[in-house]
C-alpha cells in the first residue's frame, strides 16, 4: 500500500515541528526565535555573562543565562537542566540563549553575548588504560554490565583451543544525522496549556519529560509530532532545544521557535560512543568455540551516564562452554553519548563478527560454515529457548543468492586491473521486544478511526498501523484512519528500540478486537499486562549480510558493488516499508564501514567535523547493487502480528561484512573504523 501521508508530504501539506504558524493556530502568531550561546571551552567555569550588547540589538526580547538560572522543577537530566550550573563540562555546552523577534536577530545577538570563562585542563581522549575506567551498574537499557559463565581462561588456553584470536577493534564517534534537524515550537495556548510542536520519536514520553523538567502537571503539557524527518535514536529522548523553546516562551510570553543548526546537532543531540573492543575467541580443531571474551571500553559524560550495551549481542549469538562480557566506562569532557540506530548491537556485532571471520581464517574454515557449527540450541548466556531463530536459514539463503559457494577463501589473490576484489559475510541480530501502549478504535461516519500516541518518524508507521487495524477489523485499509503523533492520544511507546510496530500494533489489534465485541462505541486496549507476561523466551531477530568490495590497489579506495541482507524478522507487515528500513540500515552500515567518523579535537575539546560536508555519509553514487530480502518466519511468541522490529537490524553486521570483504580482497585487516584509503595503504 502507498504511504497514507504520501500526498501530504510531496505536496508540502505535511507539517514538521518548525513549520507551524499563525495560520494553523492563532496563538502561534508572531513567534519569537531562540538561539543558544555555547561554551568554547571544554572544562571550566563561567565567571560572568555580559548581555548588555545583546540586549541593545533591536528586536532582542530576552537573554537567558547561567548567571540567572531559570527555575526548573527537575535537574535530574543534566543535559536538560539548562543554565542551572556555571560549571562547563564539555565544549558546546549551552551557557546562555538569546530570544528575539527574528531568527537572524537572535543569532546575531547570541554572538554579542560576552561570556568570561575559566579554562581548566580537559580530557576528551578515550583510551583502554585510562585510570578513570569504571564498571557501570547497568548498560542500556537495563542489562547487567558484566556476565560470565564457564572457565573462560581455560577455554582460551592453547591446550583447549587449537585456534585462537585475540584482537582489538576500535570504532569512532558516530553521529545520527537525521535529515530533519531537531526543532521545536513552544507556546502557551489560550487555555493555559504548554503546547510543544517537537521533532520527537515519542510524544507521550516527551510530554512527560517536559512536564517534569518545567514542573507542570502532565495534563497541562501537550506534544505534537505529526511528521518527523528521521531520528535514529537522537530524538528518542527529550533534547535541550525543546526545553529551551519552552523556557524562552515562558520568559517572553511569546510562541518561540528553535531549530538547531546541523553543527549544533553534533553537540546537543547525542551520538554513538566510540568503542575499544577486545575480542578473544578460542575454538577446537573443528571450529567449535571453546571460549568467548568480549571486553568493551567506551565513554560517557562527566555529569550524565550513558552506557552502551556493546557486548550484549555476544550473549545471544554463539554456542560456547565459556563466555565473559564486560563494559567499562570513563567520564570524559564530552557531551553525553546516547542512542544511535542499534545501540550496542551495531558496534558490538562489528567487532564480534570481524573476530569470527578472523577465527574462520585461522581455522581454515568457511565463515558461513563456522557460524553454522556454532549455532546454539538456546540463548547462550540466559539458557532461554529462542522464540524463533533462523540465522542458519539466513546464512544459507544468502550464500545461495549471493553465489558464495564458489568462493576462493584465499585473501588478496583476485585482481581485475587496478581493483583487488573480495567478498565477506557477517551475522546480524537485534532484540525483538515490545513495550506497554494504549489505543482506541471507533467507527465514525463510515470509517474506522484508530487513536494512539505513536509517531511516524519516516518509517511508515501510519501506513503499517492502518494495515494492522484493517486486518484486525476485517475491512479494506481505505476504511481505516490512524491518528498519531500527539501526546493527547492514548499513551504509547516511542519509535525506538525496533519496538514501535510490535508495541503499537499490539494495542491497535486489542482496541479493534474490543470494538468488534460490540459492547461499547469505543474499543480500547492497554497492553501493560500482556507485555509484563512476555517472559520465558529469548526474542531476537537475525540476519546475514553479504558484501562484495573492490579495492583500488594504488589509491586504497574501497567500492562496494554488491550488498545483500537476508533477514528473519517474523512477519513482514508491509513489503515496501520493510525493504526501505533494511536498505536504509544497510546503507548506514556502509557509511560506518567506509566513511562515517566524527573527529574529536584533542586540543580544544569538542568535535571537529560538524557538518555533512565533512562528516561523510553514503550518497547515491556510493550505493550500487544493494538488496534486502527476508525469509518466511512464523513466531507465535511475539505479539498478535507475529512481527519483529525491523528499524535497526539492517545496520547490524554490515560494517563487519564489508571489513571482512576488504580483508578477503587485500589481505589487510583494518581493525579501526572507518576503513579509509590511508589505513589500507599505510
Ligand atoms: Mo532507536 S537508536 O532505538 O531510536
Amino acid at each position: 500500500m502507498n504511504r497514507v501521508e504520501a500526498v501530504d508530504k510531496v505536496t508540502g501539506q505535511a507539517r514538521y515541528a518548525y513549520e507551524y504558524q499563525g495560520a494553523d493556530h492563532e496563538w502561534l502568531d508572531r513567534p519569537a526565535y531562540a538561539y543558544p550561546v555555547q561554551s568554547p571551552v571544554a572544562r571550566g567555569h563561567v565567571l560572568a555573562v555580559d548581555a548588555g550588547d545583546a540586549l541593545a540589538v533591536p528586536g532582542v526580547l530576552a537573554v537567558l543565562s547561567c548567571m540567572d538560572p531559570p527555575e526548573l522543577a527537575s535537574r535530574d537530566d543534566a543535559g536538560l537542566a539548562l543554565f542551572q550550573t556555571r560549571e562547563v563540562t564539555y565544549r558546546g555546552q549551552p551557557v546562555a540563549a538569546v530570544v528575539a523577534s527574528t531568527l537572524e536577530t537572535a543569532r546575531c545577538a547570541a554572538g554579542a553575548v560576552r561570556v568570561d570563562y575559566t579554562s581548566e585542563p580537559h580530557d576528551v581522549r578515550l583510551r583502554a588504560d585510562d585510570p578513570g575506567l569504571y564498571a557501570p551498574e547497568r548498560v542500556n537499557p537495563a542489562l547487567p554490565a558484566d556476565t560470565e559463565y564457564g572457565d573462560v581462561e581455560a577455554g582460551l588456553d592453547p591446550k583447549t583451543a587449537a585456534v585462537r584470536v585475540d584482537v582489538t577493534y576500535t570504532t569512532p564517534v558516530l553521529h545520527n544525522n537525521p535529515m530533519e534537524p531537531h526543532a521545536a515550537l513552544a507556546a502557551w495556548d489560550p487555555l493555559g496549556r504548554l503546547t510543544v510542536f517537537d521533532s520527537s520519536q515519542g510524544p507521550s514520553a516527551d510530554r512527560d519529560t517536559i512536564a517534569e523538567v518545567l514542573g507542570l502537571p502532565k495534563p497541562l503539557v501537550r506534544v505534537i509530532s505529526a511528521h518527523v524527518g528521521g531520528g535514529f535514536g537522537s530524538k528518542g529522548t527529550t533534547r535541550p532545544h525543546a526545553i529551551l523553546a519552552a523556557l524562552a516562551a515562558r520568559a517572553t510570553g511569546r510562541p518561540v521557535k528553535i531549530a538547531l543548526t546541523r553543527q549544533q546537532m553534533f553537540e546537543l543531540t547525542g551520538y554513538r560512543t566510540p568503542t575499544i573492543q577486545r575480542l578473544r575467541l578460542g575454538a577446537d580443531a573443528s571450529g567449535k568455540l571453546t571460549a568467548v571474551a568480549h571486553d568493551v571500553v567506551e565513554q560517557t559524560a562527566i555529569r550524565t551516564e550513558f552506557a552502551e550495551q556493546t557486548a550484549a549481542c555476544t550473549r545471544v549469538m554463539y554456542a560456547t562452554p565459556a563466555m565473559r562480557t564486560t563494559h567499562r566506562l570513563v567520564r570524559l569532557a564530552v557531551p553525553a553519548p546516547s542512542w544511535m540506530r542499534a545501540p550496542g548491537e551495531c558496534p558490538g556485532m562489528y567487532a564480534l563478527e570481524s573476530a569470527v571471520d578472523e577465527l574462520a581464517a585461522a581455522a581454515g574454515l568457511d565463515p558461513v560454515e563456522l557460524r553454522i557449527r556454532n549455532e546454539p540450541a538456546a540463548e547462550p548466556e540466559s539458557g532461554l529457548p529462542f522464540s524463533s531463530r533462523n540465522l542458519v536459514a539466513c546464512m544459507r539463503e544468502g550464500a545461495r543468492r549471493f553465489g558464495w559457494t564458489d568462493r576462493d577463501p584465499r585473501p588478496g589473490v583476485r585482481r581485475e586491473g587496478r581493483w583487488l576484489t573480495g567478498t565477506g559475510v557477517a551475522a546480524s541480530t537485534c532484540p525483538a521486544r515490545r513495550q506497554p501502549s494504549r489505543a482506541t478504535a471507533t467507527a465514525e461516519n463510515g470509517e474506522f478511526v484508530i487513536r494512539i500516541g505513536a509517531v511516524d518518524i519516516g518509517t511508515g508507521a501510519r501506513t503499517a498501523l492502518t494495515q494492522i487495524a484493517a486486518e484486525a477489523l476485517g475491512v479494506p485499509p481505505g476504511r481505516v484512519r490512524v491518528e498519531l503523533g500527539d501526546s493527547d492520544l492514548p499513551q504509547a511507546w516511542l519509535a525506538g528500540g525496533s519496538m514501535g510496530t510490535a508495541s503499537w500494533g499490539s494495542a491497535v489489534v486489542g482496541a479493534c478486537e474490543d470494538l468488534l465485541k460490540g459492547d461499547d462505541a469505543e474499543g480500547t486496549a492497554d497492553t501493560a499486562d500482556d507485555v509484563a507476561g512476555d517472559q520465558g523466551w529469548a526474542r531476537h531477530s537475525f540476519g546475514a549480510q553479504f558484501a562484495e568490495v573492490r579495492v583500488d590497489a594504488d589509491t586504497g579506495e574501497v567500492r562496494v558493488p554488491r550488498l545483500l541482507g537476508v533477514f528473519a524478522v517474523g512477519r513482514i507487515i508491509d513489503q515496501t516499508l520493510a525493504r526501505s528500513q533494511f536498505i536504509g540500515g544497510m546503507t548506514m552500515g556502509l557509511g560506518m564501514a567506509l566513511m562515517e567518523q566524527t573527529v574529536v579535537d584533542q586540543a580544544q575539546g569538542g568535535f571537529v567535523r560538524r557538518d555533512l560536508a565533512q562528516y561523510h555519509i553514503p550518497a547515491c553514487a556510493d550505493v550500487q547493487d544493494l538488496d534486502a530480502v527476508w525469509i518466511d518466519e512464523q513466531d507465535p511468541h511475539l505479539n498478535p502480528m507475529g512481527a519483529k522490529g525491523i528499524g535497526e537490524i539492517g545496520i547490524v553486521g554490515t560494517a563487519a561484512a564489508i571489513g571482512n570483504a576488504v580483508w578477503h580482497a587485500t589481505g589487510r585487516r583494518v581493525r579501526d573504523l572507518p576503513v579509509t584509503p590511508a589505513k589500507l595503504l599505510g
